[in-house]
């Protein structure tokens, strides 16, 4: 089954461009929202990394979520949307100092800290300011999860989070300091991860953390448990909205929240994935030795999860119903690696029609690239269609 799309108004639009269809969005939120308040004490924040084009944004921001973010741009941008500087978290292995200072001017809600060296920043530049800033320790829970190797963050051998060894040592350094207050743990173990086993793996070593902590008579009031649940790319028709429900259960069935403790989510491809599609169109129909080639006017500038992840993202023709044929779909750009899709069964390509690539919501226009001087595609939202 094909997605439904407004062709008419994509055939005046210069292409490529992404799609972004708000009643799947606002049915995401929805459903977020819905699974989420059925525990106490659960709080969700979107992964602004995912997508954080302005339209997006104010749409989720509209259904009250929080904002996940990694650098000072995120930031800015989370705040200009109108998300509440009390909903911020903020993380990533590398803060530079302007960015540590910008989370302090604003006063978000938390630092999810991945080191030593960089707690040592904060609680200095927060002196400066005479600030207390709140830090959760990201902790590396050697917790592997089943999906592409470029997308796991929680194993040991990863840049990600202060090893478990060192928990008990970073937080009495912390404890030692005056302008940083130590208030909850952070894990993220990784990206489009489907089986929920994995997520069981991270309750069942944050369990074990928590037992440590209770040891040492150290009670903290925040959990963060990252994102990573993954969407059908297969499927996104079938399943447009993802299995909150089945997620959020898992947690709810194996975590062991204190009820003192609030439980925090960074949910970034569940909430955007499903919702956009690039748009592009058929520049050549090229035959070659044995097989044939749809040359496309989008390529991985505009979408490079399949050149870097060799991602899976369905295409579709979305403007012919002729009899099936199988093409190589590529881009225009000058790399071998600009292929979309090899041997994919689409309605018979014809120079001009309209193909779309699906689910590509999540890691889509925000990873594009100025790559061959190609200028970057703009996102339309189907409000702004009708
Ligand atoms: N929290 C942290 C600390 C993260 O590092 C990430 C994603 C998230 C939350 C959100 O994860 P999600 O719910 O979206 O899985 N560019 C790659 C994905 C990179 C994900 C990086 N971290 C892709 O296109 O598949």
């Amino acid at each position: 089954m094909k997605g439904t799309f407004p062709v008419n108004k994509f055939r005046e639009l210069q292409t490529p461009f992404y799609y972004y269809d708000t009643k799947v969005l606002r049915d995401t939120l929805a459903c977020v929202n819905r699974e989420s308040a059925k525990y106490a004490n659960y709080s969700v924040h979107y992964a602004m990394k995912a997508n954080a084009n302005p339209k997006v944004l104010s749409i989720i921001r509209e259904s009250g979520l929080g904002a996940d973010c990694v650098s000072g741009g995120e930031v800015r941008a989370a705040i200009k949307a109108g998300f509440p500087a009390s909903k911020v978290v903020f993380a990533g292995v590398g803060k530079s100092d302007w960015e540590i200072n910008l989370g302090l001017d604003y006063d978000i809600f938390c630092f999810n800290v991945e080191s030593i060296p960089e707690l040592e920043v904060i609680n200095e530049l927060a002196a400066a300011k005479g600030k207390v800033a709140n830090v959760a320790f990201r902790i590396n829970p050697n917790v592997g999860a089943h999906t592409h190797a470029n997308i796991t963050t929680g194993l040991a051998e990863n840049k990600f989070g202060i090893s478990m060894q060192d928990m008990d040592r970073v937080i009495d350094v912390a404890l030692e300091m005056k302008n940083v207050k130590f208030i909850g743990l952070h894990f993220h173990i990784g990206s489009q991860i489907l089986d929920m086993t994995d997520f069981v793996a991270l309750c069942n070593r944050v369990n074990e953390l928590q037992d440590k902590l209770e040891a040492r008579r150290i009670q903290i009031e925040h959990i963060n448990v990252g994102g990573g649940l993954g969407i059908d790319y297969d499927h996104p028709n079938r399943q447009s909205v993802p299995d909150f429900q089945k997620y959020f259960h898992v947690y709810a069935t194996h975590l062991k929240l204190r009820s003192y403790q609030t439980l925090h989510f960074e949910l970034g491809r569940a909430i955007v994935g499903q919702c956009g599609s690039l748009i592009s169109k058929v520049l050549y129909v090229k035959q070659g030795a044995n097989k044939q080639f749809a040359i496309l006017d989008a390529g991985m500038t505009d979408l490079i999860r399949p050149a870097l992840y060799q991602a899976y993202h369905k295409i579709e023709n979305i403007t012919s119903e002729e009899p099936v044929q199988a093409y190589d779909v590529v881009g225009p750009i000058c790399e071998s690696s600009d292929v979309f899709g090899k041997a994919i069964d689409l309605n018979k390509v014809r120079r001009g029609d309209l193909i779309a690539l699906r689910s590509a919501g999540a890691y889509g226009e925000i990873m594009a690239s100025g790559y061959n001087c190609r200028e970057l595609p703009k996102g339309y939202t189907s409000d702004e269609l009708i």
